[in-house]
C-alpha cells in the first residue's frame, strides 16, 4: 500500500540507516565479477569471504514518471586489490532521466560517463550536493579505507536500473589508492563506443 500523505523520516549519523525505508539491498564481492581490475585479488579476496561492499535503504515509490524515488546508499570501506569498494554502476534504462546525490558522511568520488566516451570524476564530500544529469552512468567509490560513504539520492520513479552496459564495457576510469591517495587511471579493459554493438 503506497503512502500518498506527505512524510518525513531521519537519517542518524553515523550509521546512515534511515528510521523508514521498504528495501534494503546488499551488494556483496560475489556481484562484481569482473568489475575490478586485480582479478587475481578478486579472486583471492570471494575465495575467502563474500564481503560486504554496499547497502542501498530505498522508500519505494511508484515506478511512474511523476514520482520520486529516494533513500540512502552507504558504500562501505576497503581495497580489492588497490582499489576501492564501490557501487556497480549503472545506467537508468530510461536514459532521459537524472538522479542528486547529497553526500552525508565519509569521503569518496562519483564516477561518470556517458555511451559516447565522455567522462567525469566529481568528489564526493560531507555536505556536497551532485547532480547527475540524463544519460550519464553513476559509480560511487568510497576512498576512506576507515568510514562509510553515506550518500541521500533521489530519481525518477519511472528510471530503472541498467547494470548490464557496465558490466560489459566497464568504466573508462577506474580509481586506485597509490601511496595512500586516490589516483584516477585508465581502465584497462574499457570498451570504447566503437568496439561496442550500440546504437550511438
Ligand atoms: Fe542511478
Amino acid at each position: 500500500m503506497i503512502d500518498n500523505r506527505p512524510y518525513t523520516f531521519n537519517v542518524a549519523l553515523p550509521g546512515g540507516i534511515p528510521n523508514r525505508f521498504e528495501l534494503h539491498t546488499r551488494r556483496t564481492l560475489k556481484s562484481m565479477h569482473g568489475q575490478y581490475l586485480d582479478i587475481e585479488a578478486y579472486n583471492d579476496k570471494l575465495s575467502k569471504e563474500d564481503t560486504l561492499l554496499y547497502e542501498v535503504y530505498e522508500l519505494s515509490r511508484p515506478e511512474v514518471a511523476g514520482e520520486l524515488i529516494h533513500g540512502i546508499s552507504i558504500v562501505h570501506p576497503g581495497l580489492v586489490g588497490n582499489e576501492y569498494f564501490m557501487t556497480k554502476g549503472h545506467f537508468h534504462t530510461v536514459l532521459d532521466t537524472a538522479e542528486i546525490y547529497y553526500v552525508l558522511q565519509g569521503n569518496g568520488k562519483m564516477v561518470l560517463e556517458t555511451l559516447q566516451g565522455d567522462w567525469a570524476i566529481e568528489e564526493l564530500t560531507p555536505g556536497k550536493m551532485l547532480y547527475v544529469p540524463p544519460k550519464w552512468a553513476h559509480r560511487s567509490v568510497n576512498t576512506s579505507l576507515e568510514h562509510d560513504l553515506i550518500t541521500l539520492f533521489a530519481y525518477p520513479g519511472n528510471a530503472g536500473h541498467d547494470y548490464g552496459t557496465i558490466e560489459t564495457q566497464g568504466f573508462r576510469k577506474l580509481i586506485l589508492i597509490e601511496n595512500g591517495e586516490p589516483v584516477i587511471v585508465d581502465n584497462p579493459r574499457w570498451q570504447e563506443p566503437a568496439q561496442r554493438e550500440v546504437d550511438l
